[in-house]
Formats: structure tokens, C-alpha cells, sequence
């Protein structure tokens, strides 16, 4: 059966994009097929799989890890792109619907959808999804959408990690405020042990339109382990 994780926080800039881009990577490399959701009117997901198609999104693309590469030092990925589309309403078209199933009948496979900064716009992707990924930087504002991402997650019943991003591990006094505010928001059960730090490495790869494993082998580590605690996770449930 297949797995539909939605990458969102109401904050932008958190890196739910590169997030979701990356995870979408390390899942077809290990041979999943991947259905890519971009739900973000900004269409940056979209601009990242290049296909020039931003001003429609949001966006359906299915990657195939037995097909030909669409980017560079990816072997086997072919591309398909499917417009979807929300209504005025912000309610998912049948259009999109009919993708979400279609991803999912082929078996095995992995929609990642990213619901950009506007959630609460985008419900329908989040009552869909199986699991919330809630990327965060470790800063106030940004735990404190964190935490009302978690607050309608747990109203909607929904399993969800927050995932902290742009992490610099050396700055203890940033990162002891950050923990304090994940108890007092009760979020500690719901951070990811993965942590991804912040790296150049990580951001340059975005000039490239590559994923980071591509542009800098080691530095996509971070996006693999957490496909393993996503998968993890998943198999308790
Ligand atoms: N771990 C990281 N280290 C350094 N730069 C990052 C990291 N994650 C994301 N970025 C950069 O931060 C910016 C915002 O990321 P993006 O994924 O677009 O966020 P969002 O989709 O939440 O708005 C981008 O320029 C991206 O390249
Ligand atoms: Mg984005």
C-alpha cells in the first residue's frame, strides 16, 4: 500500500521544498516509485523538478526509478507531469484526485506532496496524507507554527514529525532554547532524530536543480535517514 506524506508548516523559508525534493530522491534510489505533489501556488517544487510549468501548479509528477534520468547522476527516472489543480474553494480537483490514485494503485509507491506555506489552504492534501512531515528551524516563530501544524494534526488524527532543518549543532545556547520550546509546546515525542544541518552544500545544489545526494554525495545522508525513520515508523503502525 502505498504512503501519501505531506511536507508543510505555515511558516516559509523552513525548507519544506528542498524537504520534500530530497526525500522524493533518497525514496528512488532505493527503488520506490515517487509521485511529487506540488500544492505551493509559488511553484518552486515545480521549478526544482524543471518543468517549466510553475505558473499552473500545483503539480503531479511521477518518477519512475526504472525509467530514464531527468537529472543529472540519477540513473533510471523518467518524468511525467500531470497538472492538477485546486478549486476557488481550495478544495483538490478531481483532476488531482484521480492522480493521487492513480500514484497509489501502481503499489509500493510514495506521494510527497509539498503543501507549501498556506496549510490551512490546503486541507485537502493534509486529510489525505498519512503523515505530516512538519520541517522547522530552530528558532521561536518557526516551533510555534510548528506546534499549530501538531495541534491540527492531532485534531485530525494524523501521525506527524517535526523534522529540524538548518541545524547548526555548535550553537548550544539556539539549540537548548529550541528543546525547551519543543517540551513546552509537547512536541519532543514528535521530533524526528533527524536532524539536517545546515549546510552550503546542501543549499547550492538548488542552483544545480539537483537533489544533494547528486550534487554532494554525503551531504544527502540526512534526507536518507529519514526516509528510514519514515519507514520505520511506518512499519509499527
Ligand atoms: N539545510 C539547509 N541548509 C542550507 N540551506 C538550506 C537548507 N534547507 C533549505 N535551504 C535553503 O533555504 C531556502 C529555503 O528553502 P525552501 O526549501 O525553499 O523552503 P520553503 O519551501 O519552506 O519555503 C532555499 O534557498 C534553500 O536552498
Ligand atoms: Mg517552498
Amino acid at each position: 500500500m502505498g504512503l501519501i506524506i505531506s511536507v508543510s508548516n505555515m511558516k516559509g523559508g523552513v525548507g519544506k521544498t528542498t524537504l520534500a525534493f530530497n526525500l522524493a530522491d533518497a525514496y528512488l534510489r532505493r527503488g520506490r516509485s515517487v509521485a511529487l505533489v506540488d500544492a505551493d501556488p509559488q511553484g518552486s517544487l515545480t521549478e526544482l523538478l524543471a518543468l517549466d510549468d510553475a505558473a499552473s501548479a500545483p503539480t503531479v509528477a511521477f518518477l519512475d526509478p526504472t525509467a530514464t534520468p531527468v537529472w543529472a547522476d540519477a540513473p533510471g527516472r523518467s518524468l511525467k507531469a500531470t497538472t492538477a489543480g485546486l478549486d476557488l474553494n481550495g478544495h483538490l480537483s478531481d483532476k488531482a484526485r484521480v492522480a493521487h490514485r492513480e500514484a497509489l494503485a501502481a503499489g509500493g509507491e510514495v506521494v510527497i506532496i509539498d503543501a507549501g506555506p498556506n496549510a490551512l489552504n490546503h486541507l485537502p492534501f493534509l486529510e489525505v496524507s498519512d503523515l505530516w512531515i512538519v520541517p522547522a528551524l530552530a528558532d521561536g516563530l518557526s516551533l510555534q507554527h510548528a506546534a499549530q501544524m501538531g495541534e491540527l494534526a492531532r485534531e485530525m488524527g494524523k501521525p506527524f514529525l517535526v523534522v529540524l532543518n538548518m541545524v547548526n549543532v555548535r550553537a548550544s545556547q539556539t539549540m537548548g532554547a529550541a528543546i525547551m520550546l519543543i517540551e513546552t509546546y509537547r512536541l519532543r515525542e514528535r521530533l524526528a532524530r533527524t536532524l539536517i544541518p545546515r549546510s552550503e552544500k546542501i543549499n547550492q545544489a538548488s542552483f544545480f536543480k539537483e537533489p544533494v545526494h547528486a550534487y554532494a554525495g554525503a551531504m544527502g545522508r540526512p534526507f536518507e535517514q529519514l526516509a528510514d525513520e519514515i519507514d520505520r515508523m511506518e512499519s509499527k503502525r
